[in-house]
C-alpha cells in the first residue's frame, strides 16, 4: 500500500475510541494495521504475515478468509435483510435456534439472540431476575461469580467480571455480587494437593450460599474455562461439584460459553461433553459465526420457561439486532462448516499436539507455568519459578513478549505477565511448530531486554 493513503489511515484511525484505549497514549501511536486475512493469519499493510495466536479476540474457529460465509452472507441480504424481531420471524433465525436447540445438552431448548457476548450475560441475568420476581422471590438476587472471570462490558457484566483492573475507574454493582475465589491451581497454598485446593473452593461456595440463605441467592455464572483471566482451567470435578450444590440449594447455572462453545474444547458445547454439567442456562456468541459476523445467543431450559408459563408477564427485554437474518446465515453456514469439515474431531486429534509443544516454553527460567485446555493456552510468567512471584517489572513482560512476536511475525495476547493463544481451529501440526517457535524465541528475546536493561539477573 502507498505511504500516503496507509498515514491517512492511521490520522482517521485517531478518531476512533477503541476498546481497552489508555486515555494518555491514545492518538500518540499508529496501530498496526490489518488489511488481509486467510486461513490461521492476517496480513499488515506491508504485505508482513501474523500467525493470529488469540484468533481474533476467541472468536476465528473455522479460520479466516472463508468464503463461503461471505456468500451465505450475501445471499441472505439480498433476500431479506431485516424485518422486527419484536413483532415478526424470519426462516433463518429459526433454522438456527432448531441447530443450537439441537446442539444444546438437557433440555436447553430456547433460544434469545442477541448481538454479542455482553448482551448474552446480560440477558441471562435480566433474565434470572425477571424470573425471580414472576415466581415472587423478590430476594433471590444475589449472584455469585469468581475472581478473574469475565462476562463482557455492560453495567451488569462488568458487575459480575472479576478482573481487578477492568474495574478502574469504573462504578459497579456491589450490593448482590459476590466474587469467590478463581480455581486457578497454579496459585493454590504451597503444600496444598488440587483436590484439597478444589475442596477449598467447593467449600468456598456452598459457604457463601449459606452465608447468605439459598432463598437469596439466584444464581452462579461461570466460564467453564476462564478465558481473558489467564486461561484458568479449572480442577477436575469442581465444576461438577458446583453444579451440584446449585441444584442442592435451587440456584441456577450460567455456563458462559462465549469462548468455550463452538469447537475451542472440541465440542459444539463443552459443559456436559467435557464437565459433565447441564446447566440451566448457556451463554454463547464468538464461535457462533467464527468471528464473521456479531451474534449471542442465550440458551434457556424448558423448565424455566414452564415454570414462568403460566404467568402473564411481558419479557421486556430485546434488541433491534436480537436474531438479525444476515448473522443468523452466517452462524447456521459456519456450523455446517464445523461439521461438513470434521473441525470438533480434528480439535481432539490435535489438543494433545498442542499442549505437549508448548511444555517446550519451560525451559525458559521466567516461564512458571503453561496451562491450556483444548485450543486454549496461557503461557504465565515469573521472576521464580519456586516463588512464581509475577513478572512485573517496569512494563509488563507480556507486552515486551508481544512486541518482539510482532518482530517475527506472530500475534499474541499478552495479559500483564501472560500470554494467551486461542489459534483458530483448523491449525496444523506444522503451523503449531512455528507458531511455538515464535514464542519461545520472543521470550527470550524478551529476557535478553531484560538483562541488557539491568532489570533480570541469572
Ligand atoms: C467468557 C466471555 N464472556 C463474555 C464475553 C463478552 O463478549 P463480547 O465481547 O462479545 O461482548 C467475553 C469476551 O471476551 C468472554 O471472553
Amino acid at each position: 500500500m502507498k505511504n500516503d493513503y496507509v498515514s491517512e489511515i492511521h490520522k482517521k484511525d485517531k478518531l476512533v475510541l477503541h476498546p481497552y484505549e489508555d486515555m494518555e497514549s491514545r492518538g500518540t501511536y499508529d496501530r498496526k494495521l490489518i488489511v488481509k486475512s486467510d486461513n490461521i493469519y492476517l496480513y499488515d499493510e506491508n504485505g508482513k504475515e501474523y500467525i493470529d495466536g488469540p484468533g481474533g479476540m476467541w472468536c476465528n474457529n473455522i479460520g479466516h478468509g472463508n468464503k463461503e460465509i461471505g456468500e451465505a452472507v450475501k445471499n441472505q441480504l439480498e433476500k431479506l435483510e431485516y424485518c422486527s424481531p419484536f413483532s415478526e420471524s424470519s426462516e433463518i433465525s429459526a433454522e438456527l435456534a432448531s441447530v443450537l436447540s439441537e446442539l444444546s445438552p438437557g433440555d436447553l431448548n430456547t433460544v434469545f439472540f442477541t448481538t454479542d457476548g455482553s448482551t448474552a450475560n446480560d440477558t441471562a441475568l435480566r433474565f434470572i431476575m425477571f424470573y425471580n420476581n414472576i415466581l415472587d422471590r423478590p430476594n433471590k438476587k444475589h449472584f455469585i461469580t469468581r475472581h478473574k472471570a469475565y462476562h463482557g462490558s455492560t453495567y451488569l457484566t462488568g458487575s459480575i467480571t472479576g478482573k481487578d483492573r477492568e474495574k478502574n475507574n469504573f462504578d459497579f454493582e456491589k450490593n448482590f455480587i459476590h466474587h469467590l475465589s478463581s480455581p486457578l491451581s497454579y496459585r493454590r497454598k504451597n503444600n496444598q494437593t488440587i483436590e484439597e485446593f478444589c475442596d477449598e473452593l467447593v467449600k468456598e461456595f456452598e459457604d457463601k450460599i449459606i452465608e447468605l440463605g439459598s432463598e437469596n441467592v439466584a444464581a452462579f455464572i461461570a466460564e467453564p474455562v476462564m478465558a481473558s483471566g489467564g486461561c484458568i482451567v479449572p480442577p477436575e470435578g469442581y465444576l461438577k461439584r458446583i453444579w451440584q450444590i446449585c441444584k442442592k440449594y435451587d440456584v441456577l447455572y450460567i455456563s458462559d460459553e462465549v469462548v468455550t462453545g463452538f469447537g475451542r474444547m472440541g465440542h459444539f458445547f463443552s459443559s456436559e461433553e467435557v464437565f459433565d454439567i447441564v446447566p440451566d442456562i448457556i451463554t454463547c456468541a464468538k464461535g457462533i459465526t467464527s468471528g464473521y459476523m456479531p451474534l449471542g445467543a442465550v440458551l434457556f431450559s424448558d423448565k424455566l420457561l414452564n415454570d414462568i408459563k403460566k404467568e402473564s408477564a411481558l419479557f421486556f427485554h430485546g434488541y433491534t439486532y436480537s436474531g438479525h437474518p444476515a448473522c443468523c446465515a452466517a452462524a447456521l453456514k459456519n456450523i455446517e462448516i464445523i461439521k461438513r469439515d470434521k473441525i470438533l474431531e480434528h480439535v481432539q486429534e490435535i489438543e494433545p499436539y498442542f499442549h505437549n509443544k508448548l511444555q517446550k516454553l519451560y525451559e525458559l527460567p521466567i516461564v512458571g507455568d503453561v496451562r491450556g485446555k483444548g485450543l486454549m493456552a496461557g503461557i504465565e510468567c515469573v521472576i521464580n519459578k519456586d516463588s512464581k512471584e509475577a513478572l512485573i517489572l517496569d512494563k509488563a513482560i507480556g507486552s515486551r513478549i508481544d512486541e518482539e512476536s510482532i518482530k517475527l511475525g506472530l500475534i499474541i495476547r499478552p495479559l500483564y505477565h501472560i500470554c494467551v493463544l486461542s489459534p483458530a481451529l483448523i491449525i496444523t501440526k506444522s503451523q503449531i511448530d512455528d507458531l511455538v517457535e515464535k514464542l519461545f524465541t520472543a521470550i527470550q528475546n524478551s529476557l535478553q531486554q531484560l538483562k541488557t536493561e539491568g532489570l533480570w539477573k541469572d
